[in-house]
């Protein structure tokens, strides 16, 4: 893990910014701190204490709550970084273990280094037979958000041995946990949905393979994963690894800095993941896409996303940070065409239809106007569901894709010196007012 003490990130502030208080004159200087590369930040930690006023910038928009040195973004000339290599290369040359070694280490393996972390990851696939038991509180039909949600959360009841935060061992030991039974949790998950009995992972496969093989393999026969499946859903939990200080990890680390166990931290993050807005968008886009129904109805739905008064939003456009084209999307466009290609799924009318809405979408001043582009829930639900994954069960291969990232952010705070996060508020309640019996009112 990195040890890197939180002096040695920041770099020493190169400039300052001048605050003047118009109606008494009083300056503050605001000292300036470089990163790497991307925006300055205006450090403002003393703010308060010298001017008796909190910064206000609810959702965050100008806000940088940490220092990182995981994954750097850019949103304006859509490049992605996870420890400073392209997404773009890392999809096509690396595999999911290498990335979550990348992630959590800092850089990438050496031959022995990826083969231990391989073994590691695969010895903690299974999960405490005790936890079977979790799944029949369900009902089968429960949104498998809700059932992996729960279920995560509960790990921390059986791994009492890794759960000394303070320790280095138990959080290595609690990450190498968390990234292994997340795809077990997740194929438990779809296979309760079904009524279909649980399959234990199998150390002779790879991470992808073994996750559709818990998810499609059944006791009565011999089950082979498709190589082109396999290869796909690897791609998809390579570009959901991380990215950066997004809703879920942000709720990550605030969960993980009043010091709770990493196991209830990764719940928390998957609870946040959930909302339509965020990880919820893939199935969402889905629904979206079924809804239109044909290419006729696509112009009716771009004017509701266009209507202030039509809470219809286009699911899969729009990001908070990339006013470019995601490069995730780009990558997974690529490898749906080559899924449905191979697949002999060439001509799937719901492809032909994101494409359509894609494009139109794309030559519409509003979408230009407010930069409005396809994201990376825009084609990986089309990705998913031609691998046969139910749309539901899109947000748990999402959560299971960033659990590496959220163990790695939480392992970067947690191994830094850090405080409890307790941001402000700006208080427009009623004044104090003294209470009224109720025969008085
Ligand atoms: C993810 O943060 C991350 O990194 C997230 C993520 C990750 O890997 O962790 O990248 C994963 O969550 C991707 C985003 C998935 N969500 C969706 O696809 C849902 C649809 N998108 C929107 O809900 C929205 O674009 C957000 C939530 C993604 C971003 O919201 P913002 O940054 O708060 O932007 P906004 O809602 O303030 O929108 C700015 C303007 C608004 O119009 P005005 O009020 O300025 O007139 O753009 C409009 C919005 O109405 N707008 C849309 C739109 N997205 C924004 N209008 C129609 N359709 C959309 N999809």
């Amino acid at each position: 893990m990195s040890t890197t003490k939180s002096a040695e990130l920041a770099t020493p502030a190169a400039e300052t910014f001048t605050l003047t208080e118009n109606s008494t004159g009083r300056t503050f200087e605001l000292p300036v701190i470089k990163g790497t590369t991307g925006p300055d930040v205006i450090d403002v930690r003393k703010l308060y204490a010298e001017t008796g006023c909190f910064t206000y910038d609810p959702g965050f928009t100008s806000t940088g709550s940490c220092e990182s040195r995981i994954t750097y973004i850019d949103g304006d000339a859509g490049i992605l970084l996870y420890r400073g290599y392209p997404i773009e290369e890392l999809a096509e040359q690396s595999d999911f273990m290498e990335v979550c070694y990348l992630l959590l280490y800092g850089n990438l393996p050496s031959v022995e280094e990826k083969e231990k972390f391989r073994r590691d990851i695969t010895y903690h696939t299974m999960v405490n037979e005790q936890i079977n038991y979790f799944f029949r509180g369900f009902r089968r039909d429960s949104h498998p958000m809700a059932v992996m949600c729960g279920v995560v959360g509960a790990l921390s009841a059986f791994y009492h041995d890794s759960t000394d935060i303070t320790d280095p061992h138990h959080r290595m030991v609690a990450s190498h946990r968390l990234i292994a039974k997340m795809a077990t949790i997740a194929a438990m998950t779809y296979k309760y949905s079904l009524g279909q009995p649980f399959i234990y992972p199998r150390n002779d496969l790879k991470f992808s393979e073994n996750l559709l093989h818990m998810m499609y393999a059944t006791p009565c026969e011999e089950y082979s994963v498709n190589p082109v499946l396999a290869r796909a859903m690897r791609r998809i939990l390579i570009l959901h690894a991380d990215h950066e200080q997004n809703a879920s990890t942000s709720t990550v680390r605030l969960a993980g800095s009043s010091g709770a166990n990493p196991f209830a931290c990764i719940a928390a993050g998957i609870a946040s993941l959930w909302g339509p807005a965020h990880g919820g968008a893939n199935e969402a886009v889905l629904n979206m896409l079924e809804e239109i129904g044909s290419k006729d109805h696509i112009p009716e739905y771009i004017k509701r996303a266009k209507d202030k008064d039509d809470p219809f939003r286009l699911m899969g456009f729009g990001h908070r940070v990339y006013k470019n084209y995601d490069p995730r999307a780009k990558v997974m466009q690529k490898t749906c065409h080559e899924v449905l290609d191979e697949l002999g799924m060439r001509d799937t009318p719901l492809l032909e239809l994101a494409m359509e809405l894609e494009r139109i979408a794309l030559e519409d001043e509003y979408f230009v106007e407010k930069k409005l582009y396809p994201n990376v829930d825009f084609y990986s639900g089309t990705i998913l569901k031609a691998i046969g994954i139910p749309v539901e069960m899109f947000t748990v291969i999402f959560a299971t894709g960033r659990t590496p990232g959220w163990i790695a952010h939480w392992n970067e705070m947690i191994s830094s010196p850090y405080r409890i996060g307790r941001p402000r508020q700006l208080y427009r309640g009623p004044s104090k007012r003294d209470y009224v019996p109720m025969d008085k009112r």
